[in-house]
Order: structure tokens, then sequence, then C-alpha cells
């Protein structure tokens, strides 16, 4: 029977590879997922993580049944990395991120045995995304989880489960691949609910190496979108004559997701108009090694906190943990091969067609996914190239669309949708429909946390109008802004500190204004907002003054208060935004309030009303001087396996929990328990917030981490480092 084993914990870990006849005590111990290298949060060179690091692991292996076969499963591990078993090579792997398999059986000792990694994190030309420039570093190291699996000779390969006439009569099909085909085989495909209970079965006997089972009537059938993401899963079980010897369980949903050629993207027959952000892997100290935590932690900031209905994985194919979270919460994905505007030789595009394989064979059975990108990012036309990858993802998975991300106009459409990078700073009429904008903004607006607050609210605005246009835009799908996050970039990109200051967060995922427009498009059932994009100041901007004012909210209508004068209330602005369901609020003819060189500076105090009622409020004090270093955990408990983690958010706010972005204060942390600080510490404060992350070791416990800024009062958070159930 099939067991997958973690294999993330015990590993050893050389910067440096002097050989396989190595010692171990040469080496650290680590746990999975690793980067080669810990970084500050800025100023990353990408010639740090360029180089040839060695992972080592001892285990122990007794063979339990005639014929076993051991898999060892990577997620990724980047860029290229030598598999050694018990000193002999057995595999080569050939790209960063993509999911490969290695067959240890032909080596495996009845006893101790010592698997080597020789990972090679060089960017190297013949490797995707590299050849050319790349604005996004990729980091190194065994970045993702890796597991043992062990399973009959005769196992499961791959399961793919396709679903017909959701919304009529829905049915089913189970296409099982298995490792060797006989005529004593059986087949049993069991349908869970989301209780996990079976509600359906069906059975086939197996002549072949791909089999199907059949589901020709259901029972009712709940299905997956946006807001109940309904998920079903299917175990399906092997039997060889009649014994049971292996089982495998695979989650979905159904659901319809389709392009069309009326200009529309239609969810489960509903026409729903795309609104979204591009999503980097990488992070702040880690690179691109977060654990699970910290990759479901983006999918709900982008569906929860950003309101998205759709993220991109620009520009490659993303972890597991990250997908996984977007089915359960009900966000869209648009998943895309590796690569920066570069196509290399036929070599380098053989590595890319294998890739897009992998992915595909491995990520075909989540419902979020409703596009393959099949294009190199932004890339020329190459006919013979993309055909070949539109044809093997048609091929492998026919109930897809495909998707290929150019940056110019009128090139040769081989895929079915045309996804496009528009940064005209409008939205262009679409050459060919379905037609879906894929980036805005970006580089276009580059804009920091400390950026002075007209660049800031500018910033948002640029956002608000983009998709208030696509919105009202009958030919076009949807529009994807560049991008969710700020991230770490190669010299010839960024801000001279190598980061890419494009997101509506920073690269911590804490907001700039601009995520407050996503946000406040939230319906207010799910959560009121209210946030007024001011730093209430009288001479932050050119000529003083705080006029007009923006607010973004879900309210209808805000009332504004200056001390004691109460200016009524305002509706949002629907002339200039007729499409958003919830415009900002900009409130002019301030000027003679908060003036320049004014004597009176009052309280600025805001009331969000809902039907008549004040649902929100939000107070900016005049006298704006810090008050406290404020302390947020993204999560209150760890899981005790030396790997989970959760973010430490930090901010230095005034009297009213406003953010102060222009102190500048040193921050210390102090930690009590079994848990690491991840980060800088001390950490240099400015623009008023940053994050560092709470690592698990293997032991249980209480963690409090204490917080120390000078001038303020010291601030204290706990969490508990529990075992797994
Ligand atoms: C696009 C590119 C993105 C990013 C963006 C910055 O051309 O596809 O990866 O570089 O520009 O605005």
């Amino acid at each position: 029977m099939r067991k997958s084993i973690n294999f993330n914990s015990g590993w050893l870990y050389s910067p440096i590879h002097l050989g396989l006849a190595e010692p171990d005590d040469t080496f650290e111990s680590v746990t999975l997922p690793h980067s080669n290298k810990l970084f500050p949060h800025s100023n990353n060179d990408n010639l740090d993580y360029q180089f040839i690091s060695h992972y080592r692991k001892h285990f122990f292996y007794q063979k339990e049944i005639q014929d076993e076969q051991v898999f060892l499963d990577f997620d990724g591990v980047m860029v290229a990395c030598k598999v050694f078993l018990n000193r002999e090579l057995l595999y080569e792997n050939l790209g960063g991120y993509r999911p490969f398999s290695v067959n240890l059986t032909p080596g495996l000792q009845n006893s101790d045995n010592v698997l080597d990694l020789i990972v090679d994190s060089n960017e190297r030309k013949d490797i995707p995304p590299f050849g050319h420039l790349v604005d996004y570093l990729t980091y190194g190291g065994i970045y993702r989880d890796v597991h043992l699996r062990i399973v009959n000779l005769v196992h499961i390969n791959n399961v793919f489960i396709l679903t017909f006439d959701v919304l009529n009569n829905p049915q089913l099909k189970c296409v099982v691949g298995l490792s060797k085909a006989s005529s004593d085989l059986s087949l049993e495909a069991v349908l869970l609910d989301q209780e996990k209970c079976p509600i359906a079965k069906s059975k086939s006997l197996v002549d072949e190496d791909s089999c199907s089972l059949h589901f020709d009537s259901l029972p009712h059938i709940s299905l997956w979108d946006l807001d109940n993401p309904n998920l079903y899963s299917m175990s399906i079980s092997l039997f060889a004559e009649n014994k049971l010897i292996d089982t495998v369980v695979e989650r979905f949903g159904f659901r319809t997701a389709e392009f069309r050629t009326d200009g529309g993207f239609y969810l489960n027959g509903e026409r729903i108009q795309l609104f979204g952000l591009n999503r980097h892997q990488t992070y702040p100290y880690l690179g691109a090694a977060a654990p699970k935590r910290l990759q479901e932690q983006d999918a709900e900031i982008l569906k929860q906190e950003l309101a998205c209905n759709i993220v991109r994985t620009s520009h490659y194919p993303q972890s597991p943990h990250f997908l996984n979270r977007c089915d359960e919460i009900g966000l869209l994905v648009f998943e895309e091969i590796t690569g920066w505007q570069h196509i290399g030789d036929e070599q380098w595009q053989k590595i890319s067609l294998n890739e897009l394989k992998a992915f595909i064979l491995r990520d075909r059975n989540h419902p979020s996914i409703i596009l393959w990108g099949t294009r190199i990012n932004e890339s020329m036309d190459d006919n013979d190239f993309y055909t070949q990858t539109n044809a093997l993802a048609h091929r492998l998975d026919p109930t897809r669309q495909t998707g290929g991300v150019r940056n110019f106009l009128g090139s040769n459409l081989l895929e079915d949708v045309y996804t496009y990078n528009d940064f005209s700073g409008s939205i262009k009429k679409p050459p060919q429909k379905p037609h879906l904008v894929t980036e805005f903004a970006g580089h276009m607006y580059p804009t920091k946390v400390w950026d002075h607050e007209k660049r800031l609210i500018d910033h948002a605005l640029l956002h608000a109008r983009i998709h208030d246009e696509q919105l009202g835009h009958q030919d076009i799908t949807g529009a994807i802004g560049w991008c969710a996050f700020d991230y770490a970039t190669h010299i010839e990109f960024g801000s001279g500190d190598r980061v890419c200051y494009h997101g509506t967060m920073d690269i911590f995922r804490l907001p700039k204004w601009a995520a407050y427009f996503y946000q406040s498009q939230q319906p207010p059932q799910k959560e009121i907002v209210l946030h007024a994009a001011t730093h209430w100041t009288m001479g932050d901007r050119n000529g003083g003054g705080s006029s007009p004012l923006t607010i973004f909210s879900n309210c209808e209508e805000i009332e504004v208060i200056f001390g004691e004068i109460n200016l009524g209330r305002y509706a949002p602005d629907h002339k200039t935004y007729p499409h958003l369901l919830h415009p900002p609020f900009i409130i002019s003819g301030l000027d003679k309030y908060n003036a320049w060189g004014q004597r009176e500076f009052y309280d600025l105090h805001f009331k969000g009303y809902i039907e008549n009622k004040v649902v929100a409020q939000q107070t900016i004090p005049s006298n704006r001087l810090p008050k406290a270093l404020d302390l947020q955990l993204y999560s209150a408990t760890l899981i005790a396996n030396g790997a989970d983690m959760t973010r430490l958010a930090f901010r230095i706010i005034d009297d009213f929990g406003n953010l102060l972005p222009y102190v500048s204060k040193i921050v210390n942390f102090k930690i009590e328990g079994p848990a690491d600080i991840i980060g800088e510490n001390p950490y240099p404060l400015f623009g008023g917030q940053a994050a560092i992350f709470i690592k698990a070791r293997m032991e249980t416990g209480t963690v409090t981490i204490h917080g120390f800024a000078d001038g303020l009062p010291p601030s204290d958070v706990k969490l508990d480092i529990i075992r797994e159930n």
C-alpha cells in the first residue's frame, strides 16, 4: 500500500560543494523548504545566491513487500540539481519551478542510505527563464517540499478528473494512468462529498495503462464558485486479483470556466469580470523558500485583503500549497510557464515543454485554475515553439483554454485567449476576442510606502481608473494589475536597491493605499472598509494642505468632520468611476481647512454610513506623534516541524492606530520559547511598517516576542507551537 512520507526534516546542508565524500561534520542541519542563503529585505545581489551547494540526507529503509517501488517527489529545486543515492548518480533535473520524481528503487539498500543533492543555483543560460534579462530574482536551494513515496510495482501514476454537463446533468470521467497494465487488475473510484462521505461509486477492469471510470448519474452536486468553493474528492483504489494494492485521493470541483468570443469570461455559465493582481513567489529574507503557511497566506491576502477574484502566477508555476488554498477560498488562477521575454535554443525549449507537461499533470484537477499560459511572458512570436506548447497543453488537458502573454498587439494568436500586458495607461480596444489584460501600472508608477501622499494616492487611483475602465468594457474579460507585492529583482530593474516597488502592498505584504482601493471593492457584507488616503499634514503636498481628500470605502456615504466642524455627508465618485462597485470618495473644495500656515489644525474624523447607519469610523489626529509599536502576528499557532513560519508585522502608530510613515526608529526584538526570528533584528524601520518571520523549531511550547522601539512602551505578542494532528 502507498505511503507518502514528508521528507522535509533531517537534511544536512553545505553552501560549498567539495565532493560526495565530504564528511557530515562540515554540514549544518536544515529543514526544508530551504533557501541556499538568507538575505536582507532589500539590496540583494543575484550573484549572492548563484553557487553550487550540497544537501545530504541519511535515512533507513527496510523493504516491506516484494516489488516495492520508492520514489522521491520534489516540488521544486532551484535551478538544477543532480540526485545521488548511495553515491550513485540517479537523476538530473533542469528547471527550478518544475515538480519532478526520482525512482530510488534500483539503488536502495535494506539498511542505511544516503542521498546527496548537488544543487546548482546559477542563472544558467541553458535553463528558463535565463539567457537574457529577467525582472525578478529566482534564488536557490531545495525551496519547496519533498516527499518519499512508497508504492507497489503496479501503482497509480496520475489521475485526471473531467466533469461534463455540470450545469444540467453533472457527469464525471476519471482517467487513471497506471505504471503497468494487466488483466487481473481492477479499479474502483469513490466520489466523496465535502464532508468526505461517499456519494457515488464506479468500477472498471484494467486492460490498458490508462483507464477511464465513468459516473453517468450523480446525486445533487454543489458547484465550485467564488463565494462557495465546494470541493469534492475522488478516492481511486487499484486491486490486483481483488486485493487492494494502491489508493490515491484527488481533490477537485464541479464548475465550468470559459472565455468566449463574445468578449466575456463565464464561470458556471455566468459572466464575471476578472479583477486581479499578479503574484511573484519571493519573500523578504527567505528568497523563494516559504513554507506552506506563508504560501497560503498569500492566497488569503489576494482574496480577502485585496478582493481579487483572479491571480496570475507570474511568470512560472507556483507552490502546490498556494494553488490548494486558491481552490479552498475561491480564487481563480492563470498559471503560466517560466520565462521573461526570452526564448532560448532547442534544448532550452525542450526544458520548457517538460516543465509545461509536469505542471499540467500536477495541477489539472485544481478548479481554481482557468487558463494555462503557454507562451513565455512578453516574448516575440515563435510559431514552431508555441504551436508545440499549445498542442501539449490541449492534449494533456482538453478542458482548459490557453493564453500567451504578449506586450504588443497584432501577433499570431496560437492560443485561445489574447492575453495582453497593457501599459498604455488605459484599456486598448482588443484586436481579437476573448481578450484579457494581464498587466497594467507596474513600472509606469513605482510607489514606495514612504513616498509622499500625492504619489501614494495617484498610484491607488491609477489602479482604480484602469479597473473602472475594464469593468465597463464589454469586449474585455477583465484585468490583472502589476502587481500584488513589491519584489526583489536584478540590477537592470527596480529602484537601485534591487526592489521593484510595483506592488499594491510592500514586500512584507503590508498595504500601500492602492491595497485599500482593492480592499474597498469587497461587498460590505464581507467586510466594511474605510481608509482615508491622507497623512493629514499641513505640509506634505506641494503648496501644503490636504485637499482633495481621497477615501477608499465600500460605505454608501461618508461624513467628514474637522474638529467640531461637520462638513456633512459625501457620496462616492460615481461620475469619475462609473463602473466600480465602490468608487473612491474624492472630497474637494477643502482648501480653506488645514491649509499651509493656518493656525487651526483640527483632528479629522470620518463616519461611514450604510442605510443611514454608522458602520465604520476613522479618526486621524492633528497631533500625530508616535504612541505605540504595534505588533501583529498573521497566525497565533505554528506547527512544531522546524519549518513552519508566520509573519510578525510591526508598525509605529499614533493614538488612533494610524500608521506614521515618516517615523524612523530602530526596532529590536527578543524571543522566548522554542522559535526563532528570521529577518533583520534590530530592524532600522522607515516607512512606518515592516515584518519579520517567526519560525517554529521541532519542540512545542509557548513563544513570546517582545518588541522595543526607542521612546515607546515595549510591546509583546504570544504564539503557540503545537504538534500536527
Ligand atoms: C512587464 C513584465 C513584468 C514586470 C512589469 C513591470 O513588462 O511582464 O514581469 O517586469 O513589466 O511593470
